[in-house]
């Protein structure tokens, strides 16, 4: 068994961007030059700590063979993804299995999230390792949060108590798969890992990161993309 656990990334990467609407999957958008996924996934070919990346892909993807991106770096592999985003996760989990132990971690990052910074990336690593299970990546909301029911508001929540999850979400490689494993045989709607997690009665770490770490879900957010993109 290793004493030093080892860190593994995961991108999810499988989607068609239906809510963005474009004639291509969201993700192989470009921004400044380079796909949104590359955007995603460079953090983590640039960070040491991260010994391999999987890239879960559509059946049907053609664009990701033509980027280069696999050849770019020795850590990049792909599988099939599946029909949701917990199944392309799952996917990847299972094709790690003779190579990890349960100890080691996974990051699971969203190749619709292009601006994760390496400082976050970092943080999040030297937290997690340090930690029961794992943790992730999210920011406080700043926004006053209202409970509508039927178009009238009838509460005001604490705002000190709501974050806003991102990714990536790092956990043990042994919990994780049993938990998303878990959620899918019991039909529990599962956004992110950290749901799955907490299903299975984990209390996953909150590790405070940039804000602007936005997942690009509607067409809007391609031009708030651009301008952070540009700003950089
Ligand atoms: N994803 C995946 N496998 C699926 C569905 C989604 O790997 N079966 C990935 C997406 O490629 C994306 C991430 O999960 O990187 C987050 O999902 P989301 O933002 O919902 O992307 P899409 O499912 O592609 O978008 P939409 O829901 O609008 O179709
Ligand atoms: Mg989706």
């Amino acid at each position: 068994m290793n004493t030093v656990p080892k860190c593994w990334a995961v991108i999810p990467a499988a989607g068609v961007g239906e809510r963005v609407g474009s004639s291509i999957p969201k993700q192989y958008l470009q921004i400044e030059g380079k796909t949104i996924l590359e955007h995603a996934i460079n953090p983590f070919i640039r960070n040491s700590r991260i010994e391999g990346i999987t890239v879960a892909l559509n059946p049907q993807d053609s664009h990701f063979s033509t980027l280069g991106i696999k050849s770019s770096s020795r850590k990049i592999h792909s599988v099939t993804g599946g029909v949701t985003r917990a199944h392309s996760v799952l996917s990847a989990l299972d094709s790690f299995e003779a190579q990890l132990d349960k100890g080691d971690f996974v990051l699971v990052h969203d190749a619709a999230r292009p601006f994760l910074t390496m400082n976050d990336l970092d943080r999040l690593i030297d937290v997690c390792l340090r930690h029961e299970v794992g943790g992730v990546i999210g920011a406080r909301v700043t926004d006053t949060i209202k409970q509508v029911d039927n178009n009238h508001i009838v509460n005001t929540l604490d705002r000190e108590n709501i974050w806003r999850a991102f990714t990536p979400q790092m956990f043990k490689f042994g919990a994780l798969q049993f938990a998303v494993q878990k959620a899918l045989k019991e039909n529990i709607a599962i956004t992110d890992e950290a749901s799955a997690l907490e299903y299975s009665g984990y209390k996953p770490r909150m590790v405070e990161g940039d804000s602007r770490n936005i997942k690009v879900t509607i067409a809007e957010d391609l031009s708030l993309a651009e301008i952070f993109l540009q700003k950089e």
